[in-house]
């Protein structure tokens, strides 16, 4: 049996939810704009809208990432493993069109992007770092628990 990460059910599940995502962003932009524009009716219908498709996009996301085999760490991990992505090749590879094509604005604004995602990577790198400590940490505990544990077992059985 296929899992959902090698069907095209998946890609399609990750492109609907990019859709879903940017659908949120579009209409939450638009509401900004018609608001400052003085239409306040229309943000409102914007934004309305824009609260259905967060909840669209995390349907998505249930199937795509399912709750069930996902921790903390792994979380962490694909965090990680995307702004990795994001400032070692897919910046790097817009950056170069950006100044082929002479786009100065948008060389800028991939230049901006590629230190965002490095210190987003490394943020969540380092909350990490700490998580694997408080767990290593709390092993101990539990070790020390099923120690004693042990101990009044021997004891329970030996009187008995
Ligand atoms: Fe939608
Ligand atoms: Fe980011």
């Amino acid at each position: 049996m296929n899992t959902i990460k090698t069907t095209v059910t998946a890609q399609n599940l990750e492109g609907a939810f990019a859709g879903e995502s940017m659908a949120y962003m579009k209409y939450s932009y638009f509401a900004k704009l018609a608001r400052a524009m003085g239409d306040e009716a229309t943000a409102a219908a914007f934004e309305e809208t824009a609260k259905q498709e967060i909840q669209h996009a995390f349907g998505h996301l249930d199937l795509l990432y399912p709750a069930a085999q996902l921790n903390p760490a792994k979380m962490l991990e694909i965090a990680i493993a995307g702004e990795t992505y994001e400032y070692t090749e897919m910046y790097p590879k817009y950056k170069k069109m950006a100044i082929y094509e002479g786009q100065a604005d948008a060389v800028k604004e991939f230049e901006e992007q590629i230190a965002e995602s490095q210190a987003h990577a490394a943020a969540f790198a380092q909350v990490l770092e700490k998580a694997a400590k408080r767990f290593a940490a709390l092993a101990k505990v539990e070790e020390r628990h099923a120690n004693h544990y042990r101990q009044r077992l021997a004891q329970v059985v030996a009187v008995s």
